[in-house]
């Protein structure tokens, strides 16, 4: 990719809008999560120490899944016994005495699921259809547009490939029925080009097939296109949006070989209306985003790339080291960071092809796509941000009053398939080089929090 030319005006611009959203965020009140002051101190104590918050989190993934008192408090006592020596001693002493039987158990284990239960409410918007299109209703006072996710992923059996299809065909039929009749609101409902979809869904392709395996592209690639395809004829029909998620390191050739199959279809292939995440904190993401565009100029039709930094960190860390393969994403935090600004460069350039999404909650990673856009002369709306339910929430308002569109990733499900998306918001929220973290919870300066990552490189 092409060096900025200019890059100190770049910079210099980058930091002005830092400055000018951080001036925004003034008294809109620190709350990265919701104003619960046990869960927040929950969170604080489990961020400060590695060991417990381990065991935390495992204990909050198995939770949904155990069903006795007994087996919710045995798990608790071995989860926390295997953190012992970092535990205070008043809770080292009372997990050796948690009652496991009668009404202190019981009241124990439902106490122990209605706190992962309404950790999980701060991430997830509703249980059900209903609760979520309340949520999305919300969000739109606030000049909020949403992409919505039905929480499951992985998907095991064909039963389960098929209701994940049968629920996105009613998501996008329910919601079009509804959300399409609201009043327009010009900021979200149009770019420069004209009306855009209202009803924007996020498919994971690994829900819609039980053998999601890289081992038979082709074989998968068939398999998924089949329950994909009615999916995209519906939010062709009904006006909507669908972007594809991107899972893990494992899946991506196949993910992007699916989305370009099916959108060379004749059915699909002058529909602009479809789009994919890309992860830059995968090493190959630049040469993946080269031949998506060079792909999407032979198609004549361009989609819309998300570029995220990625969600499953610390899954490819532990994965590749088990298996003895080379580590797909970057190990130092800046060095994602620093791709995210190329790549966002590339996506601005290459704009007629790839519309940039782009997702983050980095005050300086958005600050730097605000300053080229502004340095290109593009208009208010050529850029999509994207940022995730219950995340971030003052800076999604700031980048509103700023008269940028911003979308909200929204999932909806029951804990149970939603609990790999909850650890993945707790991991990521109480990473040590978390920037919400830095910026909310442990007061780092502006001018820090705004340095160029590549920067933080020669710092370290
Ligand atoms: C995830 O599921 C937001 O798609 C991302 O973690």
């Amino acid at each position: 990719m092409k060096k900025e030319p200019r890059s100190a005006e770049v910079e210099t611009l980058t930091r002005s809008y830092g400055r000018e959203i951080f001036a925004r965020l003034e008294g809109t009140g620190p709350i990265p999560f919701a104003p619960s002051w046990w869960d927040d101190r929950l969170m604080e104590w489990s961020m400060g120490n590695e060991a417990i918050k381990l065991q935390l989190f495992r204990f909050v993934d198995v939770l949904p899944m155990l069903g006795s008192p007994e087996s919710i408090v045995r798990h608790l006592r071995e989860y926390f016994g295997a953190a012992h020596e970092h535990l205070p001693g008043w809770l080292r002493f009372g997990l050796r005495r948690l009652p496991s039987r009668g009404f202190l158990g019981r009241l124990l284990a439902t106490l122990a699921y209605r706190s992962a239960e309404r950790l999980a409410r701060k991430f997830i918007a509703g249980s059900n259809l209903e609760e979520a299109l309340d949520a999305i209703a919300q969000l739109r006072r606030r000049s909020l547009a949403f992409t919505i996710d039905r929480l499951g992923e992985a998907t095991i059996t064909e039963r389960e490939a098929d209701q994940a299809q049968a629920d996105y065909l009613e998501l996008i039929h329910g919601l079009s029925r509804q959300v399409n009749h609201w009043k327009t609101n010009d900021l979200i409902d149009r770019d420069e080009h004209g009306p855009i979809p209202r009803v924007n869904v996020s498919v994971k392709l690994s829900a819609l097939y039980s053998q999601f395996d890289p081992i038979d592209p082709a074989g998968v690639s068939q398999a998924v296109r089949r329950r994909l395809r009615p999916i995209l004829h519906a939010a062709r029909e009904q006006s909507a949006f669908v972007n594809i998620d991107m899972e893990q390191y494992a899946f991506k050739d196949l993910t992007l070989q699916i989305f370009r199959e099916i959108l060379e279809e004749d059915d699909f292939r002058d529909w602009p209306n479809a789009g994919i995440a890309i992860q830059a904190y995968l090493c190959d993401t630049a040469s993946d985003l080269e031949a998506l565009a060079v792909w999407a100029q032979r198609r004549g039709t361009p989609v819309t790339v998300r570029l995220v930094k990625g969600a499953y960190w610390d899954y490819e860390t532990i994965i590749s080291a088990q298996m003895g393969w080379p580590n797909p994403v970057w190990s130092h935090k800046w060095q994602t960071d620093a791709n995210y600004e190329r790549l966002t460069e590339f996506l601005i350039d290459n704009r007629r092809w790839l519309r940039p999404a782009l997702g983050s909650h980095n005050v300086r990673s958005l600050a730097h796509a605000l300053a080229l856009a502004h340095i290109r002369g593009l208009p208010p709306g050529s850029i999509e941000y994207q940022m995730l339910y219950g995340m971030a929430e003052p800076i999604k308002d700031v980048l509103v009053s700023l008269g940028q569109r911003v979308r909200v990733y929204t999932p909806y499900g029951q804990l149970l398939p939603g609990m790999a998306y909850l650890v993945r918001r707790l991991l990521e929220n109480t990473a040590n080089e978390s920037f919400l973290r830095a910026s909310f919870t442990e007061h780092v300066s502006e001018e820090k929090l705004l340095r160029n990552p590549l920067e933080v490189r020669h710092i370290r």
